[in-house]
């Protein structure tokens, strides 16, 4: 039987969600990897049980996590039952809805059909009453952005969850989805992006006024939870001498999983200098990547993935991270830039 770590919220650092009231972890854990029916349930559950100790609240689930989609739920749900139950009101659980799941018109997207319906296929595997965060996972250009935010306002309202939330919506679509949300009564708690130092779209301007995705997220009062911080792994020693079998590139793994394309010399070259300057400062590559990341202020919590308890150990003491000095700074840029 399982007993949560007594030291569990000494080191965890916990940021407010933009202006509401939630308090998320600095540093989240998702199941999109590495939680499906090709990996060891030992493992997964072992990681979720390490992260819950370390202070990681917050645990990001989809629809379509797996591989097969529903799995990754499926099997958090079945960790819930056999140990995480007593903890429910210490945890942020969320998921999503938007990517392909089930076969028809009415499988994907942001129709009001498909997400009313993917929020009760989620609960009923997950064994919840409620998620803490439902998403619209992406953007859908052929429905009105006001059909997809009053589904997730219905949602809200019903009690299958406690805050909306939005995902791979650009700055433009943010600001209109955060309007009509507003209008609604139910403003929107976060935006999941995808922010690394490898992919840096949220800083660039994204609206007719030059504002980027983190300005509008700023100005609108939500939080940010920014995916793939590590570049799915990138942003590690991992691929410095070769390809290891057993990494996320070695596995070969669907679902917009990095291939082996996703990796050239130039790129290995900067990984290179990246991981020298952060062996300089004390600490791992990947641990350099998260705190980077951190040092912006509209960043709420960083959300990384783990295949192992060892990988999530590591990302977590990024906190421990000393601030980043100005010429630091200077040289990732640099570095960055060529
Ligand atoms: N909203 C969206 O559209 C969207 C899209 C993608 C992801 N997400 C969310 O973001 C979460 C994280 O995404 P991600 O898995 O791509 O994040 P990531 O943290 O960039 O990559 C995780 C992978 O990096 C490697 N890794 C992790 N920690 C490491 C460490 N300390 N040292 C060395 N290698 C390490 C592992 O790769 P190996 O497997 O090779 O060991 C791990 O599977 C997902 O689970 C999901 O919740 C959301």
């Amino acid at each position: 039987m399982y007993t949560a770590a007594d030291n569990r919220y000494t080191s965890m650092r916990y940021n407010r969600s933009g202006k509401s009231g939630l308090l998320l972890p600095a540093i989240s854990l998702g199941l999109w990897h590495n939680f499906g029916n090709a990996d060891q349930y030992d493992n997964m559950k072992a990681i979720i049980l390490s992260a819950f100790d370390r202070g990681i609240t917050h645990f990001d689930l989809a629809n379509n996590y797996g591989p097969p989609g529903g799995e990754a739920e499926r099997n958090f749900g079945k960790m819930l039952k056999e140990a995480l139950k007593p903890y429910r009101d210490e945890m942020i659980i969320s998921t999503k809805a938007g990517y392909y799941m089930w076969p028809g018109p009415y499988g994907e997207w942001g129709s009001r059909k498909n997400l009313l319906a993917s929020c009760d296929q989620s609960l009923k595997r997950m064994g919840l009453d409620y998620v803490d965060i439902f998403y619209s996972h992406r953007p859908d250009p052929h429905t009105p952005v006001e059909e997809t935010m009053q589904a997730l306002d219905s949602i809200v309202r019903s009690g299958k969850a406690l805050y909306a939330g939005i995902s791979n919506y650009s700055a433009e679509q943010t600001r209109k989805a955060a309007a009509v949300l507003k209008q609604l009564g139910t403003p929107c708690l976060i935006h999941q992006p995808r922010y690394s130092m490898l992919d840096r779209w949220v800083e660039a301007p994204g609206t007719a006024d030059g504002k980027s995705l983190l300005d509008v997220v700023e100005e609108e009062g939500m939080g940010s939870i920014v995916f793939s911080p590590l570049a799915q792994g990138r942003l590690s020693d991992k691929y410095i001498n070769g390809v290891p079998a057993d990494s996320r590139i070695g596995r070969s793994l669907p679902n917009g999983a990095i291939q082996e394309k996703d990796l050239n010399e130039a790129l290995l070259s900067n990984i290179r200098q990246l991981n020298a300057l952060a062996l300089n400062r004390g600490q791992t590559l990947a641990q350099m990547a998260i705190a980077w990341l951190l040092k912006d202020q509209r960043v709420t919590s960083v959300l990384v993935g783990a295949s192992s308890i060892g990988q999530l150990e590591n990302s977590i003491d990024a906190l421990k991270a000393p601030a980043f000095g100005v010429d630091e700074l200077q040289q990732i840029e640099q570095i960055l830039s060529q």
